[in-house]
Order: structure tokens, then sequence, then C-alpha cells
């Protein structure tokens, strides 16, 4: 027998009123009166059991986004039914893979995440030579309100930009406030986790030019740390990254630069909050040189075993379809369990996409012809315009039905999904 840990959690989805900033209150849906909602903090090998009561006036579901879980516990529309108001459902899995994961609503997205319905799920390694001053989890959001904090649909027209780009706000949201003053100790280096919980979003993430390392990404540590000055972090994705030692009395911004993802509305720089730098303390920083070893699942020169092309048109119809394979919610082919997945995911769209896969870890082997700068565990990878991402992956005896889809809720709402069963 191990002794493999039981934790328990109670959430509870309901509307309530959340003040962004000093007096300014929007109507919220979340978790537990909070948003994010609370951080479930486990370590790796527990099994997390989680009991979602559903308290809105309507269905709704939880992803655990990046957890290798069983196909029951996915939360999607092809594995459960919804939880309707009042019932209650249990989640439960193990937490194998220590990293930054995060929960969220997979049910009527683009309203249930825009109002808040997301939270971080942190796995911690049970062994790891990385000691840090201080973890921290930061959760990226934007908000579309109106001048009452209202989250208005807007005229058709708005709602046809917003299906094509997705929805983009001017409320810039890190854990549920607008631009707070984040406080640290001189002399320290900080674990500090993010995730992308927005809409559609992209987050080019940066300190004021002020290098980091990361250490970590969507599925964990990657082998070394490696500096940056800052990092791209599409809707869905994680980075985990260590800041610090700076002197007391230095300050900077953790903002996004702007990104063009040919949208009709250009996202301009955003800043999330300030941090300021006060007197210092000892540390017990220490970084290993290795954090851990990846083993590369195949070549870059692999042979491709699937094609996935994602892509954007106009529909009489409907204004745009968003389509996998030219369908909209494609119904893909099988995968044998054990057998390796070599796919190439084109982009035959205009603008961005975020891929994100369910239930399982891919290494990118090959973006444009070019190598990633460093191997890692993703479970989500930017599509750029006209682009090739080529991936692979490894299903494993977890039978059923999984799905990926971009993570642009909009897109994703307007077909842009494939489903596939694990034979
Ligand atoms: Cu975070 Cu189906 O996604
Ligand atoms: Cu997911
Ligand atoms: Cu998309």
């Amino acid at each position: 027998m191990n002794n493999n840990t039981n934790r328990h959690f109670n959430l509870t989805a309901s509307q309530f009123e959340w003040s962004l900033s000093p007096g300014r209150k929007i109507q919220a849906w979340g978790f537990n009166e909070s948003l994010p909602g609370p951080v479930i903090r486990v370590t790796q090998g527990d099994t997390v059991v989680v009991a979602v009561k559903n308290d809105l006036p309507e269905p709704t579901m939880i992803h655990w986004h990046g957890i290798r879980l069983e196909p029951p516990m996915d939360g999607t529309m092809h594995v459960q039914d919804a939880i309707m108001p009042g019932e209650t459902f249990e989640y439960r899995f193990n937490a194998i893979d220590a990293g930054t994961f995060w929960y969220h609503s997979h049910f009527n997205e683009t309203i249930q995440l825009e109002r808040g319905m997301y939270g971080a799920l942190i796995v911690e390694e049970r062994e790891t030579e990385l000691a840090t001053d201080r973890d921290r989890v930061f959760l990226l959001d934007d908000m579309k309100l109106d001048a009452s904090n209202n989250f208005t649909r807007g005229s058709s027209f708005t709602r046809w930009k917003e299906r094509h780009d997705g929805r983009e706000g001017e409320t810039i949201l890190i854990n549920g406030r607008e631009h707070p003053e984040i406080k640290m100790h001189a002399g320290q280096t900080e674990r500090w986790r993010f995730v992308n919980a927005s809409s559609a979003r992209y987050v080019r993430l940066s300190l004021g030019n002020i290098p980091f390392r990361i250490i970590a990404t969507d599925g964990g540590f990657i082998e070394e740390p490696i500096y940056a000055q800052e990092v791209l972090l599409t809707p869905g994705e994680r980075v985990e990254i260590l800041v610090g030692p700076f002197s007391p009395g230095e300050s900077f911004d953790i903002s996004s630069l702007p990104y063009n993802r040919f949208t009709f509305k250009k996202t301009r720089a955003a800043s999330f909050a300030t941090v300021k730098i006060g007197n210092i303390h000892p540390t017990i920083n220490r970084v290993p040189r290795m954090l851990r070893r990846i083993e590369p699942l195949t070549t870059r020169d692999a042979m491709i075993t699937r094609k996935v092309k994602m892509s954007v048109g106009l529909s009489w119809k409907r204004g745009l379809d968003f389509k996998v394979n030219d369908a909209l919610h494609h119904h893909d082919a099988p995968v044998q369990s054990g057998e390796l997945q070599v796919w190439e995911i084109f982009n035959a769209s205009m603008m961005d996409h975020p891929f994100h896969l369910h239930g399982f870890f891919f290494q990118v082997l090959d973006i444009n012809g070019e190598r990633p700068a460093f191997r890692a565990w993703k479970d989500t990878v930017n599509l750029p315009p006209r682009g090739k991402v080529k991936i692979a992956w490894m299903p494993d005896d977890r039978r059923g039905m999984w799905m990926y889809h971009c993570h642009i809720l909009e897109h994703h709402e307007a077909g842009m999904m494939g489903h596939f069963q694990v034979v």
C-alpha cells in the first residue's frame, strides 16, 4: 500500500457581488464567492476529490485543464451530464503531475468564464531541489463591462466582431483585482505561477524588461531554467518563472506587451499590477542547474500520423464559422492507445489560435520549420496565422472520448473543436 492521501474540497458555484477595485462592483459568477475561485493546492500523488455544487441559475460542469485524469472526470458534454441547478457532482482524480493547472467551467463558457468561473489548481512536487522564498499564483484575465459594470452583449455587429476576435475587454484583472500593488522583499527570489484565464487576450508577459527565469510551462518543470525578458501566454497556457532578487526601493509592473493576433480590435499594452520592493530579507533560495529530464517522444522528422486543419470562413447563416478539418465540432477518427501520435496542425486562417488538447501532454516538435526554444510538456500551444505546428503525444490506456479545441472561447463555441476516442 502506498500512502495515497485523499484531499477533499468543496466548490459552490454561485452569483455574488465582487469588487474589482474600490467602488467598482460586478455581479460575478464563480466559486465560493471568490474571483478567482479558491486555489486548490495539493501534492503530487494525492487523490483530489472536489464536490462541485451548482447554485447558479443554469447548468454547469467543470474541466480540470491539464490534468491527466480519467475520461468521466474531464468535465465535457461528451463524458458527463451537466450539473443542474441545485445538484452536486463529485470529481475525483489522481494528481500525477506536478505543475500549475487550472479549473474552469466547460459549459456556456463564453458567459461563465467571462463572469469568473475559474481558479488555480497547484500540484506541488513531491521532491525537488528547487527552493524559493515564496510561491505565488497569478490568474490573468480581462472583462468587457459597460459603464454600469454589467456584462453587456452589445449590438449584433459587436457580437459578430466578438465572435471573430474573441471577447476582450478593457478591465484588466490579476487574481480578480484591477491593478493591485504587490509587495515583495528585497534579496529574495520568488516562484510566480501564471495562468492566462482570459477568453481571448494574448499576454506577452513582461516585468518591465527585467530578466526572469522560466522554470515550468503547462505540464510542470522544463529541463533547466531559461533566462527571458518576456514570454507569450495564450489563453489556457501557464508559465512559472523565478523573479528576483531585487534591491530595496525597486519597482516594476507586471504587464503585457502589445501582440497583434490579426483581429479587428488591436490589443494594446496592458498593466496588471505594480510590484514594489521593500526592505531586505534573508533568502533560502536554491536553484538547481537541472530541474528534471524530459525524454523526447520522437524526432523532429517523425512521420505525421494525422493532419488537423483549423480554419475560419464566412457563413450565410452564422456570419462566421470556425472549423476543424472543414467541419463544425469535427468528429475525428479514433486513436489507438499505445500508438505514438504525430500531428501536424495547420492554421489555414489569417489569425492566431491557441490549440488545446484535453487530458494528455504533447511535445512540440516543430513550429513553421523551427525547433521550439526548449523541450516542454504542453497542453496548449499557439498556432501562428497560416502556420504549421507539429506535435507528438502518446495516448495511454485511458480509453474514452477526448477533445481538442481553440482556447479562444468564442472560437471554441463557434465550432473550432474536434473530439475523438482513445480505443
Ligand atoms: Cu481549458 Cu476544453 O479547456
Ligand atoms: Cu483542457
Ligand atoms: Cu481560435
